[in-house]
């Protein structure tokens, strides 16, 4: 009998999903570069189901049905590249490989390129949920050769994660490296909000002066509103988790962030398509700075801020935060779909930012009931330009902005960063501000490097140079972008 599906990279987010395969019916057939470990899956979890291994790629390759469907679940890098090598010998025209591992989207560009000029197919896809997610739904994210879709839906819109509505986490999301782009950009807006609750507990820790015990149940408490998220809901487990001598474990771990890339991928794909993502940025250089351990404890001997004790309400303040956070992710997801919709615009994807946040609502890290409204928004208008600008984000706002400007206001007399925070209400500014002081920008640039300006009194496309000092004749600057 030959199988479903093929699934190379038995660690446990591999492993996971071929057991999610079979409890839907797919038989799978498994490769593990170590065979020991194939050995160890079969005698173990996968026992007693339809699940085969092998120890010679070829073996594997001809176990599956045609046209073959891989899945790699390997560490992205060379190693996806090192295996398609291994695989193209035994593989037939048609055949589909799908890379679910968290490749970058420039490399999933060009093996989608590489493996169609050979007949083949070939599919990134972003998975989201983790270990858990992977075994009983995770969001997926496919994109690639759309030709190879039909064979892949079937079983991919299976194992995703279902929502309320049982419609499933999973949609394709367009050519070349659109899926691992999707996913990319879900990671920073990941990063965002890990580091705007990191920010709102850091802010009733040090300036309220909270307990822990305290700070559990606000979390909790948030975790039944509008902020309702797994991210609230896993803080306010971490925050109520008690070690072993009773003490809050979370106090004992070392404030010395890491992170594997997809952040700064995220940040370095917002600069190349030129779009503000000033609050993701700084949730990635938040856990920069958190790295410099010894450098903050040495400057925190050395350097002391401003004398302040709170004293406001604090139940007031405590509700003007949980507004502040609320205010500053729609920021955030405001500026990860402005990077969605450049990306999209810029290399002729056709994403569908409604269908994005629906397969976000369930499975993935950053799902959350507020993930509705960003589908909400894009349905009744998709051509919505700037998320903020849908009557319910733009009523939220409005309404919000006090509490955000308060909290930030508190933070910044207090002390404490919150970089993210103040970022939100930054964007908010400016995007909400007519005249921005960028024509002095434009005259200094003009003046020391004949860039040029527009005027306002001119209609724009039209370039003007001023002589400023009287000195240096009228040569613009031809060689510069302008
Ligand atoms: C997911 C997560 C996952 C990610 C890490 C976090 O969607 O399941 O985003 O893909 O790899 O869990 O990455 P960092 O190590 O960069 O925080």
């Amino acid at each position: 009998m030959k199988h479903t599906m093929g699934v190379a990279g038995l660690a446990v987010m591999g492993e996971n999903l071929v057991l999610n395969m079979v409890s839907k019916g797919f038989s799978v057939a498994v490769y593990n570069r170590t065979y020991a470990k194939t050995e160890q899956f079969l005698a173990g979890r996968a026992q007693g189901k339809e699940i085969s291994g092998f120890q010679q790629v070829e073996d594997f390759v001809d176990a599956l049905e045609s046209p073959r469907k891989i899945m790699l679940m390997l560490k992205a890098g060379p190693p996806v590249d090192q295996f398609i090598e291994q695989l193209l010998p035994h593989l037939s025209p048609g055949d589909i490989v799908i890379d679910g591992g968290n490749s970058n989207y420039h490399d999933t560009t060009r093996r989608v390129a590489y493996l169609e000029s050979k007949g083949l197919h070939f599919i990134g896809s972003g998975v989201s949920g983790g270990e858990e997610g992977a075994l009983k739904g995770p969001s997926i994210m496919p994109g690639g050769s759309a030709g190879a879709w039909p064979y892949v839906e079937p079983v991919f819109t299976a194992i995703a994660a279902k929502v309320d509505d049982g419609s499933s986490c999973c949609a394709w999301m367009g050519p070349e490296g659109a899926g691992h782009f999707v996913k990319m950009v879900h990671n920073g807006i990941e990063y965002g909000d890990m580091q705007l609750i990191c920010e709102a507990y850091h802010f009733m820790k040090s300036v309220l002066e909270m307990s822990a015990a305290e700070i559990h149940s606000v979390f909790i408490e948030w975790n039944n509103g509008e902020l309702s998220s797994y991210l609230i809901e896993i803080t306010a487990e971490i925050t109520g988790f008690l070690d072993e001598d009773g003490e809050p474990l979370l106090d004992k771990i070392l404030d010395a962030a890491g992170q594997k890339g997809t952040g700064k991928w995220t940040v370095d794909a917002a600069l190349n398509f030129g779009v503000p993502l000033s609050l993701i940025s700084e949730s990635v250089f938040a856990r920069c700075l958190s790295s410099f351990k010894d450098l903050r404890v040495a400057a925190s001997k050395q350097i002391s801020g401003h004398v302040y004790s709170f004293d406001h309400e604090k139940e007031t303040m405590l509700k003007d935060l949980g507004r502040a956070l609320y205010g500053a992710k729609i920021m955030s997801y405001t500026q990860g779909f402005g990077l969605l919709q450049a990306s999209s615009n810029e290399l002729g994807w056709n994403l569908n930012y409604a269908e994005i946040a629906r397969i976000w609502r369930g499975g993935c890290i950053i799902r959350s009931a507020f993930l509705d409204r960003i589908t909400d928004a894009f349905t009744k208008n998709p051509g919505l330009t700037n998320m903020l600008l849908d009557p319910y984000f733009l009523g939220m706002i409005v309404d919000i902005q006090g509490s955000l400007r308060r909290v930030v206001r508190t933070a910044v007399m207090a002390g404490i960063p919150m970089p993210c925070h103040s970022g939100a209400i930054s964007y908010f500014d400016g995007l909400r501000t007519a005249r921005l002081p960028a024509n002095l920008l434009q005259a200094q640039r003009d003046y020391f490097g004949a860039h040029m300006y527009e005027r306002v009194d001119k209609p724009r496309g039209e370039w003007f140079h001023t002589n400023w000092t009287g000195e240096g004749g009228d040569t613009t600057s031809t060689t510069y972008s302008k």
